[in-house]
């Protein structure tokens, strides 16, 4: 840690954020989805989405993935806390236990999905499908485990149309704190006598790799890959210094937002620098539009 504080850098505080959270389930309750028996969540994180999904849906078979062991584990505690069994890896199961359905989790890459085909009634991929690089890859997959009649539901807070007109100047002023609060904990370490901080180019993301499809272009190549979309909507979200807080201390965005820069100390400065820079802008709130798509295998 080259720091001052410890941050933890999952995303499991960012994913309580009660902003998040009404979103989050206010986007699943637009389709109906108590017939569903088998839930393929993923970029599942630590769980929370999983958590409504069986929710909505209590006789349903919940299979999640994730790149990031961290949130595999956390998703796993998680539904174990609840009283579920909890399975690693692919294998799909039936079972029941306690009176529950089984649920699975497991490490993977959302666009490489070892499953047969049309084994899930719904895919879920919420607040992460803009991180894959290939969509086209990803969505092909997708299609392929859904069954016919199946659904794929996402939500995205990076597409064209996320940013509001007016809240350009929050960003720059959160990037430009961030920047200089890592220059100030270089040089202290530096009068320490410690070796400062590095910003090494190609260690972590970079900086916005993916584009930002628009509404139109996410329709468009659901189409290409038999998945009709049924419900198109943006919802604009009024984000405050706690929402910005606890992402900035997830490492998923602080990698992209300061790329190369050590994810400890990408995290604490951003963390510690969103609530000044809305003052300095003198706002207490950011709006910002999240897309919602769900879409139908045809
Ligand atoms: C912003 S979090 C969203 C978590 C969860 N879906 C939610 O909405 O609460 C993004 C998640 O995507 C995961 N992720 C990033 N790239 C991935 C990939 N290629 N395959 C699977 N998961 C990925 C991250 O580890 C992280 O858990």
């Amino acid at each position: 840690m080259q720091g001052t504080q410890e941050t933890n850098t999952t995303y499991a505080a960012h994913s309580q954020e009660l902003v998040l959270v009404e979103a989050n389930r206010a986007f699943l309750d637009r389709q109906s989805l108590g017939h569903v028996r088998c839930f393929l969540d993923l970029a599942c994180g630590p769980g929370v989405i999983g958590e409504m999904l069986v929710g909505l849906s209590p006789a349903a078979h919940l299979h999640g993935i994730d790149s990031d062991p961290a949130h595999i584990e956390l998703a796993t505690e998680r539904f174990r806390t609840l009283g579920y069994d909890v399975r690693s890896g692919h294998d799909l199961t039936s079972d029941v236990v306690n009176g529950r359905p089984v649920v699975t989790f497991a490490v993977g890459s959302a666009d490489d999905l070892p499953f047969p085909e049309a084994v899930f009634d719904c895919v879920t991929i919420t607040n992460a499908i803009h991180l894959l690089p290939d969509k086209d890859r990803l969505i092909q997959g997708i299609a392929r485990v859904l069954r016919p009649g199946g659904f794929l539901g996402f939500n995205s807070a990076f597409y064209a149309g996320t940013l509001v007109e007016g809240t350009h100047a929050f960003y720059h002023e959160w990037i430009k704190s961030a920047t200089i609060r890592i220059n100030e904990i270089d040089g202290r370490l530096k009068a320490e006598g410690k070796p400062g901080i590095k910003r090494v180019r190609g260690t972590t993301r970079k900086a916005f790799q993916n584009p930002w499809l628009s509404r139109d272009e996410w329709i468009a190549l659901l189409e290409r890959h038999g998945l009709g979309a049924i419900d198109v909507h943006e919802r604009a979200l009024d984000l405050d210094g706690s929402f910005f807080a606890s992402i900035g201390a997830y490492s998923g965005l602080a990698e992209t937002l300061l790329s190369g820069y050590p994810i400890d100390v990408a995290c604490e400065v951003l963390q510690s620098t969103a609530e000044p820079a809305l003052r300095t802008v003198n706002r207490t709130t950011v709006p910002r539009n999240w897309l919602e798509v769900w879409a139908r295998k045809t």
